[in-house]
């Protein structure tokens, strides 16, 4: 059987900011910059979710993707778009909301939850950059 990744692109916005509590105020200023801007900011996020598995003979398909996007949907843009980070996310209680931080806790938001093994995230927090995570 031939093994194929099928990736579905989704967006959703929110609001974070980058702070430590173990850090001085200065150390925060220096280290996050304006992602240290009391009051919160907003980002454009752009999520990449890939799946991999077989080909189905019959429909050729490796996943529905109209399937791989609900399900997305509804277990991750609807719980974060247009949510504060900080404060409307069990999940970020205790860390940072970074990228890094973030795509982790998707990963568990869709892990158990795919039809098809979940391979990759991409998570876009602005154009020009992004983190991958594989579940290591
Ligand atoms: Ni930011």
């Amino acid at each position: 059987m031939t093994k194929v990744a099928v990736t579905k692109r989704v967006h959703f916005n929110a609001a974070h900011r980058l702070h430590s509590s173990h850090l001085s105020d200065e150390e925060n200023a220096r280290t996050f910059g304006r992602c240290n801007n009391p009051n919160f900011h907003g980002h454009n996020y752009e999520l990449d979710v890939c799946v991999e598995g077989e080909v189905d003979p019959i429909t050729g398909y490796v996943v529905d993707l109209r399937l791989l996007k609900q399900i997305v949907t509804d277990r991750v843009v609807d719980y974060l778009d247009h949510k504060n980070l900080n404060l409307d996310i069990p999940e970020l209680d205790k860390s940072n909301p970074t990228a890094e931080n973030l795509v982790v806790v998707i990963w568990g938001l869709l892990k158990d939850h795919l039809p098809q093994k979940l391979c990759k995230l991409v998570l876009w927090e602005t154009p020009r950059s992004y983190v991958e995570y594989s579940g290591e």
